[in-house]
């Protein structure tokens, strides 16, 4: 159950309105997280500039939001740009996607305050440009104080890297004898990931098909339920996202446990016979 302060139920559309009405309050996520892929596709469908896809990516950034902030979702976790991106992809199209962001942060800062929306990132962004980190630090603090959807742009960012940073801070711990090697628990390297202030996504959304993670929140989605949706990231708007938390909601999650079903689970007896030696 969202806080009810934070709900916007009557801005949503009458389509959205529909889905919403059919979701469980008590059952819906925390936290959500999407790879958004396919800007490249949707472009080339269409006989565009990958540019022009990026672009309406872009778009659909700002009207998920808006979705997500009307429904009061606590945190939205976007993939907007990756190190593999930032390494793999030609100059030009890196410097478009930071000219993009850019513009992105400028022009919709009126909107996230309107919405209520806090914008924070997590990636090795000491990396990107300096104008674009200015930018960024600008409408991380303009929003700080808003209340609704945290809105956290994953830029410069790989899961792997993401751990390789936390255990040199780990590491750094050790040496100073503030914690021993042998003590280490799952929380201790919980707290040095850039994700320490959030709780784990319950649903990750891949738009454009593709049945891969593509190194994102590797630690954090042991037991995230994921949805894969063929359509485009630049087609995806607020209604798709409540469709992906209807399927969410039909979903058992048993964390390695049995769940709901456990009763009816009979046992193995000869895995029991081996597990008695
Ligand atoms: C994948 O499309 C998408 C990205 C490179 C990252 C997402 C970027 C945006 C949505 C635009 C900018 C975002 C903000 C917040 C301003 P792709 O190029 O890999 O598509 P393809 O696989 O079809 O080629």
């Amino acid at each position: 159950m969202y806080p009810t302060g934070t709900l916007r139920i009557h801005e949503l559309s009458a389509d959205e309105r529909a889905i919403y009405a059919t979701l469980k309050p008590e059952r819906l996520p925390e936290h959500v997280a999407i790879i958004m892929d396919g800007n490249g596709r949707w472009a080339g469908r269409r006989s565009l500039k990958r540019f022009l896809g990026h672009q309406q990516g872009a778009k659909a950034v700002q009207l998920v939001t808006e979705t997500a902030s009307r429904i009061g979702l606590p945190w939205l976790t976007l993939y907007a740009f990756s190190l593999e991106n930032n390494l793999r992809r030609p100059r030009a199209e890196v410097s478009f996607l930071m000219r993009l962001l850019r513009s992105y942060l400028e022009d919709n800062l009126q909107r996230m305050m309107d919405n209520n929306v806090r914008m924070r990132y997590i990636g090795r962004t000491q990396e990107l440009p300096p104008e674009v980190q200015e930018k960024m630090r600008w409408v991380e603090e303009e929003t700080a104080a808003n209340t609704g959807t945290t809105l956290t742009l994953a830029l410069n960012y790989g899961g792997r890297s993401e751990m390789v940073d936390a255990f040199r801070r780990l590491a750094v711990e050790i040496e100073g004898k503030r914690l021993s090697a042998e003590r280490i628990t799952e929380e201790d390297i919980h707290r040095h990931l850039y994700t320490a202030h959030m709780p784990d996504p319950d649903l990750l959304i891949r738009t454009s098909g593709e049945m891969r993670i593509s190194n994102y929140l590797l630690w954090q989605i042991a037991y995230t339920e994921i949805f894969v949706t063929e359509r485009l990231w630049p087609d995806f708007r607020g209604i798709h996202l409540l469709e992906a938390i209807a399927d969410f909601q039909r979903r058992e999650r048993r964390y390695g446990g049995l769940g709901e079903r456990g009763g009816e689970v009979e046992e193995d007896p000869e895995r029991m016979k081996l597990a008695a030696g």
